[in-house]
Order: structure tokens, then sequence, then C-alpha cells
């Protein structure tokens, strides 16, 4: 196991209309004037916003709506955001929604107190501060209200970057599962697919002696898929939403990620996709993560590839070749997204094949290689969305 800090200072706020209670842990960061930033319309239809609203009068604390965050966010609202925040004397950022509509708040949050461009912080540069940021969540996916990053696309160029630092952990996420139930099918199974894949981009490494977070890894995995079964038949069940949403923040908050080499091919495979498409992130992921464990299963990754088939899909080892047992498990895994109601394939997200050497420049890999797990060159690039693009 390698060396590692692990700094998680989120306060989780989890249970059945905790939302109610939201102005109190405003005020107790010492928010009095928040930007209440929400997407595009299920927060205001089911009546959330309103709830929320209530609480900060209540407590006394003075806020402007921030709404109309659409899903894979881009920077023209952040630059907005950012400019309209300073006008206002903004002191708390208050994201009520999912990974888009808190990345957003993210975003602004680093780019108010900051004198340059806030897209520096998805180039590279470290983040210098940013006003405090607190969470309602209302979906399981991204696992933002616990994370230390953001991700937005720049408009202008097309570019899904990340950001990252202790400093956009929200101060507090508040994490009711109720709040899911109003999500159509195909976001829950999103969710759940990236959850999944989550795990997947820790779990996949060469560092040597990390069982127990392995094993922490391997437990989520299998609890995700049977709550996610359930859920997917009885779309109000409660404990099985709860399962998910603790999921789906502990899996992202990196407690299972660390002393160990990761691997984000997937997701970078995955964000141009979403970029250039608009596809939802997990469904997205639902096409690249088979495709990427296929290749890797053919590429020398297929002992811990054969692994996770063994210990998550209950697949018997072939100790002869391991690589059908890996491939095996891949085999699995699809067919649990399938039954979720996921795509697979490019057709099915509507992305084309005629496509591919543009997703291959967007990945900015020139001649380099990425990845920790199995690292990958630009014909590897290639040959996994070739898989995906696959009937
Ligand atoms: O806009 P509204 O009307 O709220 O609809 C949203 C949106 O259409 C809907 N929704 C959310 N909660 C709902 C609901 N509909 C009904 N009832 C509810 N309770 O769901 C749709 C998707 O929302 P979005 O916020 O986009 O979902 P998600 O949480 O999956 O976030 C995806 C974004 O997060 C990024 C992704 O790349 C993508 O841009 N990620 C952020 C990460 C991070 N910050 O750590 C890590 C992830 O790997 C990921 O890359
Ligand atoms: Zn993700």
């Amino acid at each position: 196991m390698k060396s590692f800090d692990f700094y998680s200072p989120t306060h989780f706020v989890f249970g059945k209309d905790r939302e109610n209670e939201v102005g109190k842990y405003v005020k107790e960061n010492g928010g009095s004037k928040v930007m209440l930033v929400y997407g595009g319309k299920s927060a205001k239809s089911s009546g959330l916003l309103d709830r929320i609203e209530a609480s900060l009068k209540e407590t006394g604390i003075d806020y402007i709506e921030w709404g109309g965050i659409k899903p894979n966010p881009v920077s023209t609202p952040v630059y907005e955001g950012i400019e309209q925040g300073r006008k206002e004397g903004i002191d708390f950022m208050l994201a009520v929604g999912g990974g888009s509509v808190i990345d957003t708040a993210k975003a602004i949050a680093m780019g108010i107190p900051y004198d340059g461009d806030f897209w520096d912080f998805f180039t590279g540069k470290d983040p210098e501060g940013a006003l405090p940021i607190g969470v309602v969540l209302t979906i399981a996916a991204a696992g933002s209200e616990g994370s230390p990053d953001a991700v937005i696309t720049n408009d202008k160029t097309l570019d899904k970057n990340g950001a990252g630092g202790d400093c956009i952990r929200p101060k507090f996420s508040i994490l009711n599962p109720a709040l899911t139930q109003t999500l159509p099918p195909y976001q829950t199974a999103c969710g759940i697919s990236d959850i999944i894949s989550h795990a997947f981009e820790r779990y996949f490494t060469n560092t040597p002696d990390v069982e127990v977070t392995d094993r922490l890894l391997e437990g989520l995995v299998k609890s995700v898929i049977h709550e996610g079964k359930r859920v997917m038949e009885d779309p109000d069940n409660y404990e099985a939403r709860a399962n998910i949403m603790w999921a789906g923040m502990v899996v992202h908050n990196n407690i299972m990620g660390v002393g160990r080499d990761q691997d984000w091919n997937s997701h970078h495979l995955e964000h141009v996709l979403s970029a250039l498409y608009d596809v939802a992130h997990g469904a997205g992921l639902a096409v690249i993560m088979p495709s990427w464990l296929e290749y890797c299963a053919t590429h020398g990754g297929e002992t811990r590839i054969a692994q996770m088939a063994t210990r998550i899909f209950g697949c018997e080892m072939d100790f002869a070749d391991p690589k059908r047992t890996a491939l095996e498990g891949v085999k699995a895994y699809r067919a649990f997204l399938k039954e979720i109601g996921m795509p697979l394939t490019f057709a099915e997200i509507g992305a084309k094949k005629e496509d591919i050497p543009k997703l291959v420049e967007m990945n900015h890999i020139g001649d380099g290689v990425t990845g920790g797990f199995i690292g990958l060159d630009k014909q590897a690039h290639f040959d996994i969305y070739e898989i995906a693009a696959r009937e």
C-alpha cells in the first residue's frame, strides 16, 4: 500500500426530510447571502425548492436563485454566475441537485474570489480558495457531494475538464434518499452505472497489497448491483435508494481509493462522448467501461479482471486461461447494465463510428500514454472506441 493523505471534512446529514434543516447548516458555516443553484425543472416542480427557500427564510438568510443548469454543465453559466455573485455580495454557494448543479456551484465558488479566469483551474492550476459550498443532493450518481472535484465543459472548445482541491469539498451535504424517488428509471440507472464505474476506476490497479480497499470496493459493487435491481423493480423502495445514495458518496470521496494507483481512462474516454453528443455521463460509461475492460482483459490486465469476475460476479476461475474468466466477468457486467436499461453500444447513444478519429483527438493524448492499470496510447484509444462502436 502506498502512503497517502485522506481528508474528508464534509458534514453529511442523511435521512428523510433532512433538507428542511438546510438553513441551520448554512448559518453554521457562515453563510448570510446565498446563491441557490439548481437545474432545469425537477427541484422546482417537486416543491423541493420551496422547502429549501422556506428554511433559509426561517433562519434569516438572504438568497438569490441561480437556476436552469443543464446536465453536462457548461462554462457560460459559470462566468455569468461569478459576475452576478460578485455584484450581489454572495458569501455561500448552495447546490440543490446532482453532479451538474453541484459542479457549477463549485466552479462559481472558486471563480468569485479569483482575479483571473476560472477556467485556469480546469486546465491544471490548483484552486487558490473558494466560497463555502453546501449541497442538497437529488440524484445518487456523480459523488460530487463528497468529492474534491468539479467537471465542466468549455462551451467554446468542447473540452470537458476537471478541477480539484479540498477547498471545493462541500462543507455539508444533505442526503435524503426519498428525494431520488422522482427520478426517471433511466436517470436512476445512469447513476448506478456511474457509481460502479467509480469503484472500477479505483479497483483496477497494479499497486500490490491493497486487500482492504479491494474488498471494500468489491462489497460496494455487489451491494449496488443488488440494490440496483431492487430499485429498478420498485422505484419507491426507500431502503434500496438509501443504500445506493450512500454508496454514491463513499465510493467517490476516495476512502476506498487511498493507498493505490487509480486508472481514470474510462472516464476520460467517456467525457468526450458526453461533451460531443450530450449523452448522460452514466449512459456513456455503460458503453465505455465494458469496452475498456474488454480491451484490458486482452492486453495484459486479465488477472485482476478475472479476480473481479470471480469475486463480484461469481464466475468460475479458469487458472489455465484467466483471460477467459476475465471476459466472462465483462459479459456479466454488460448483462447487468442491460438489465437496468443502460445502452451498451455507440448506436444506442447516438454516437457515430465515423467520429472515432475526432473523439481520439479530443482526448489530447498526442504521442503519450495515459492510465495507471494498462497504459493506453493513441491506437488503444481507437481500439476501445471501435469495441464500443461494434454492433
Ligand atoms: O435539471 P433537472 O430538472 O433537475 O433534471 C436532472 C437532470 O436532467 C435530473 N434530476 C436530478 N435529480 C432529480 C432529477 N429528476 C427528477 N427527480 C430528481 N430528484 O437528472 C438529470 C441529470 O442530472 P445531473 O446533475 O446531470 O446528474 P449527475 O449527478 O449524474 O451529474 C453528471 C455530471 O457530473 C459529472 C459528469 O461528468 C456530469 O457532467 N461528474 C462529476 C464528478 C465530480 N464532481 O466528482 C465525478 C463524476 O465522475 C462525473 O464526471
Ligand atoms: Zn463518473
